[in-house]
């Protein structure tokens, strides 16, 4: 398995920062959303399940059209070899998959999401696609320990009601080497587009939510807890807990999206 690299390797991608925690940089608490939270994955399940049908016309819509450039970024960071084993943990309608499987035909994709009508749309938009769905949930992966030569989620921790459980059940499916890659959105950076990140975020976003969706509460929740989620640096900390070392990450689209990458040590249990 190759080695994470110190830097991305795709030009472009220089940005991307290693972070190093600060001392006793918070990975719980009041901005992990889903902490103590029993009725959350419930109130998931619910919300996922009623936009499900414009779940992606909606994704292209409030990223214009950027959101599938990020899932194809998130896969080329995977490190994936031909015909390698991935496992998409809240594949929703399999976005990810899709990029794992245009990148290499070859590729075993398994998706795992607990929303039956996601997995309903994932398995009609990608029929004859060789993907294994799974419903199950993150926070329990129904596999045995390194079965995976890669882990990959898109926008599932900010819904998980135990953020450390889930990158745990990740860190234990993925092999030794093996990298986990987490695409999300984060508490935008301050800076001089601030104010317009947030305008989109908190206005445009709901009212497009509602008009493609019908469902207003989805779109606000997408706000609320992406300004309750983690700082990247604090996700770097969390994957770090999590057994995951080294741990990189690179902020898009104005600080409010991130790509995090994790590597289990070689050699780790
Ligand atoms: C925002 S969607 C992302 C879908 C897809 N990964 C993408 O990139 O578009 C989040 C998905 O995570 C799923 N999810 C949330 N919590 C989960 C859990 N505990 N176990 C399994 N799936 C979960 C939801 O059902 C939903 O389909």
């Amino acid at each position: 398995m190759k080695p994470l690299p110190r830097k991305w390797t795709r030009a472009g991608l220089k940005a991307m920062d290693s972070v190093r925690p600060a001392k006793g940089a918070p990975v719980t608490g009041k901005k992990d959303p889903g902490a103590g939270n029993g009725d959350k994955p419930a109130a998931v399940r619910r919300m996922f399940g009623a936009i499900a049908g414009r779940y992606d016309a909606m994704n292209r819509l409030m990223t214009l059209g950027q959101d599938q450039k990020w899932r194809r970024m998130a896969i080329a960071q995977a490190g994936l070899s031909r015909g390698a084993r991935l496992l998409d943990v809240g594949a929703g309608t399999g976005g990810l998959c899709l990029a794992a499987l245009t990148r290499d035909e070859h590729a075993r994709v398994t998706a795992v999401d607990f929303t039956e009508a996601m997995i309903a749309g994932g398995r009609q938009r990608l029929a004859g696609r060789p993907i294994a769905w799974c419903a199950a949930d993150a926070l329990h992966l129904p596999f045995a320990d390194a079965r995976f030569d890669a882990v990959v989620s898109g926008y599932l921790l900010r819904n998980v009601a135990d953020i450390h459980q889930a990158l745990a059940e990740q860190a234990r499916v993925v092999k030794p080497g093996g990298r986990v890659v987490i695409l999300d959105t984060c508490p935008p950076a301050k800076g001089v587009f601030h104010p317009l990140v947030m305008a989109h975020l908190c206005w445009v976003v709901p009212m497009l939510g509602r008009i493609v969706t019908g469902d207003r509460d989805a779109y606000t929740y997408l706000p609320q807890s992406t300004m309750g989620f983690l700082q990247p640096a604090q996700m770097v900390a969390a994957m770090r807990a999590a057994g995951l070392l080294p741990v990189r990450h690179r902020r898009l689209m104005f600080g409010t999206v991130a790509i995090h990458v994790g590597q289990r040590p070689e050699g780790g249990q």
